[in-house]
């Protein structure tokens, strides 16, 4: 078995949404500078008490269905997020317990916004190595928990939600490709320190513009990274399926493709920037409308906090 194939595909968003307008209220910005400088007109935060494991075991459920089979069957859980509901233990032990499956191991993964291709990639070798045939893959993140809301130029930006994939080993594609990368130089410019200040939570500090050409420049990169050698050219590929940061970044990354925006899947403009969880959001959104259709070629790219980036190279 060569390959991992996705088998199934599930999301989660809370049911609170916070809306420009909202925003409005809270500080000196409009609904028109948003949706201008980022694609966002609304996103999904947690309620009071919800945790990001209670996201990430929704959308395992909704992967899941009622296939008890299926769940029986994982021999690995993996959750990429960067807002676990405690310092330990992980995520993806509380997401264990909830699923009430037993001796199978399970950890986080913490690549920020890059997180769900780290571990895509981790799953992925796994299948590879015949280590394992069944992974339950989730992204998930409670960004709102960690976003000050007196920084307008930061605020406008994050969102809460869940996606997860279940891959198996396969003889067919699946995983074509993946690309992992990091480069901790430039730590400070997105970052969340853990000295808080006093009596406030720790909250996302950016410099916004500077992390926008990086990330514009990085991924213009990694489009022809992952393309070389893969046997496959710009042209082959179906959708885009991208992180969600700024729908100027996802425009610029589709010119790149010469890829018109009806090829990419957009979703930052109802969920917000979701972390590790936007690119299984974009995913399950393509696929749940009928736009991914099995046998297509998407591209999965990704950059975030670190700093961090990666790609998959994926035939649906
Ligand atoms: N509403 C109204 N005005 C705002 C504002 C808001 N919410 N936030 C900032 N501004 C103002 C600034 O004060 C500044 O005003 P000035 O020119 O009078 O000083 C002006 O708008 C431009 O600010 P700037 O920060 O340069 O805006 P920008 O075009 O870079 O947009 C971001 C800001 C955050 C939307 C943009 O930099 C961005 O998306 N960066 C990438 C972030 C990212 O993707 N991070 C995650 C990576 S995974």
């Amino acid at each position: 078995m060569k390959f991992s194939k996705f088998v199934a595909y599930g999301s989660y968003l809370p049911k609170k949404i916070l809306t420009n307008k909202d925003l409005e209220q809270i500080f000196d910005t409009s609904d028109e500078w948003i949706q201008t400088r980022t694609g966002i007109q609304q996103r999904h935060i947690v309620e009071e008490g919800q945790k990001t494991s209670d996201l990430a075991f929704a959308a395992a459920q909704d992967a899941l269905g009622d296939n008890d089979s299926l769940k029986n069957q994982i021999d690995l859980i993996l959750v990429a997020t960067t807002t676990p509901d405690k310092i330990f233990p992980s995520v993806a032990c509380a997401v264990q317990r909830k699923l009430n499956l037993k001796n199978i191991p399970a950890f986080d993964i913490q690549a920020v916004c890059s997180g769900f291709i780290y571990a895509l990639a981790t799953a992925d070798s796994f299948i590879r190595s015949g280590v394992y045939k069944k992974i339950l893959v989730i992204g998930a993140d409670s960004m709102s928990t960690i976003t000050d809301y007196s920084d307008r130029s930061n605020a406008i930006l994050w969102g809460d939600g869940a996606g997860a994939v279940i891959v198996e080993a396969s003889d067919e594609p699946g995983i074509i490709k993946n690309i992992i990368n990091s480069n901790g130089e430039h730590e400070e410019l997105l970052h969340v320190p853990r000295e808080s200040k006093e009596n406030q939570p720790n909250t996302i500090e950016m410099q916004g513009n500077a992390v926008f050409k990086i990330a514009v420049n990085t991924l213009d990169q990694i489009v022809d990274e992952t393309l070389k050698g893969s046997g496959y050219e710009k042209k082959d590929i179906d959708w885009l399926v991208p992180h969600q940061a700024n729908i100027r970044i996802l425009q610029a990354t589709a010119k790149k493709l010469d890829m018109s925006m009806d090829h990419v899947i957009v979703t930052i403009n109802k969920h917000g920037n979701t972390s590790a969880a936007s690119i299984p959001l974009a995913l399950n959104e393509g696929i749940k409308t009928g736009r991914i259709q099995k046998g297509q070629l998407i591209l999965m790219e990704a950059f975030g906090g670190g700093f961090t980036w990666g790609s998959s190279l994926v035939r649906i």
